[in-house]
């Protein structure tokens, strides 16, 4: 590490535009290079980055001794091969959601950290909006009590030139799937993480109903957690023009309701009659834009510079891969249910598998 700065890596300049640009603004690191198929895109990285170095061949960068760490921002289908290869050529990882489109490719990239003893994060930051960290201590601190059910509905808008676009969304084998795995399996990792409990089995059914890809663009899912509780998970790419990330939780005790990073309802026993009103007026957020767009989300700054410190700290990232294979694992159990009409049980404790 060169003037205690970590060397950083981009490879994928699409949301790896984000990753790019908190390296270059950190004053912890220094954006050392990026890699990318597209020319196109290198010449404007060349600009936007005076400096960095660009690479075609994603095996070559990572013969640059000064990387330190790299951000994995390729088609999801690719993130366990390209973290992989990474980890063991010497290289930390951020890998982008979902950590990959299958448990057991995700688990490649678990065993890669134990081996090499590098870090492995992976980037789920709406854990990191303002409202969701508020929610999770009302459930772990037991002041919302028995977690008795929740409701999470990701209503969002995507047209066909998006999945058109790098011709990979809307793919089983890149995309592993549609408006569940890829825009709302950050809401599944959420849900898992408020629930507080292991899932017991999943019955969902699916659809592709406004879009010519092969795999979907409607879940609708009924889940059970082991605890008791049970959430009702819907997720679309066709509500038009975009509307809301409903993530409402209710307990014995209280009643919490966000639109993503904003509060919508928040009601305790024990709350005076303040405190509702204060919540709401101080998390407003912004849901609407995050909705249409995913370049506008907030917390990819945030993710890229914890990883950083991580490196330098010598300390585990936020969300490590095993945290984040917990989403791929559900959003797979949907599918297959909806694809056999079974309820899928989760039998098997995920260090077992
Ligand atoms: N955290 C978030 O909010 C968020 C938002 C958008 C996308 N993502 C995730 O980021 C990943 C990329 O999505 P995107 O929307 O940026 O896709 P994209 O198609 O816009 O960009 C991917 C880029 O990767 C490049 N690429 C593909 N294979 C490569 C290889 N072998 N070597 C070098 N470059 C390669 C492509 O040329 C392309 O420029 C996906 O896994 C997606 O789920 C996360």
């Amino acid at each position: 590490m060169k003037d205690n700065k970590v060397g950083y890596a981009v490879v994928g300049l699409g949301v790896g535009k984000n990753h790019a640009k908190a390296a270059f603004n950190s004053k912890n690191a220094d954006l050392v290079a990026v890699c990318d198929l597209i020319p196109e895109k290198l010449e404007q990285a060349e600009k936007d980055y005076p400096g960095v170095i660009t690479y075609t061949d994603f095996s070559e960068m990572l013969k640059n001794p000064d990387i330190d760490c790299v951000s994995i921002c390729v088609p999801s289908g690719l993130h366990a091969e390209l973290a992989c290869e990474a980890l063991y050529a010497g290289k930390n990882v951020l890998v982008e959601k979902p950590v990959d489109i299958t448990v057991e490719n995700a688990l490649r990239i678990e065993k890669a950290r134990l081996e090499t003893g590098l870090k492995a994060g992976v980037v789920h930051q709406n854990r990191y909006n303002p409202d969701m960290p508020l929610m999770h201590d009302a459930v772990v601190s037991g002041r919302i009590g028995k977690v008795l059910f929740g409701d999470f509905a990701v209503k969002w808008y995507r047209d066909q030139a998006y999945y058109d676009n790098g011709g990979w969304r809307g793919t089983w084998a890149m995309d592993g799937g549609g408006s569940l795995m890829n825009q709302a399996v950050h809401t599944v990792d959420l849900m898992q993480w408020l629930m507080n409990s292991e899932v017991e089995s999943v019955t969902s059914q699916y659809a592709v109903y406004n879009h010519k890809i092969e795999t979907e663009d409607f879940t609708a899912s009924l889940i059970k957690f082991r605890s008791g509780a049970v959430a009702t998970f819907i997720s679309t790419t066709c509500a038009f023009p975009g509307l809301s990330t409903d993530i409402r939780v209710y307990g014995t005790n209280g009643s919490m309701e966000a639109n993503q990073d904003k509060l919508k309802l928040w009601k305790f026993k024990d709350a005076d009659e303040k405190e509702e009103e204060e919540m709401l007026a101080k998390y407003t957020g912004n849901a609407a834009a995050a909705a249409l767009d995913p370049t506008l989300c907030l917390g990819h700054n945030y993710v890229v510079e914890d990883m950083i410190s991580a490196v330098l700290e010598d300390r585990d990232p936020g969300i490590l891969p095993m945290e984040a294979i917990k989403s791929v694992r559900i959003v797979n159990a949907v599918y297959e249910s909806a694809r056999t009409g079974k309820t899928i049980y989760f039998d098997q404790d995920l260090k077992a598998l």
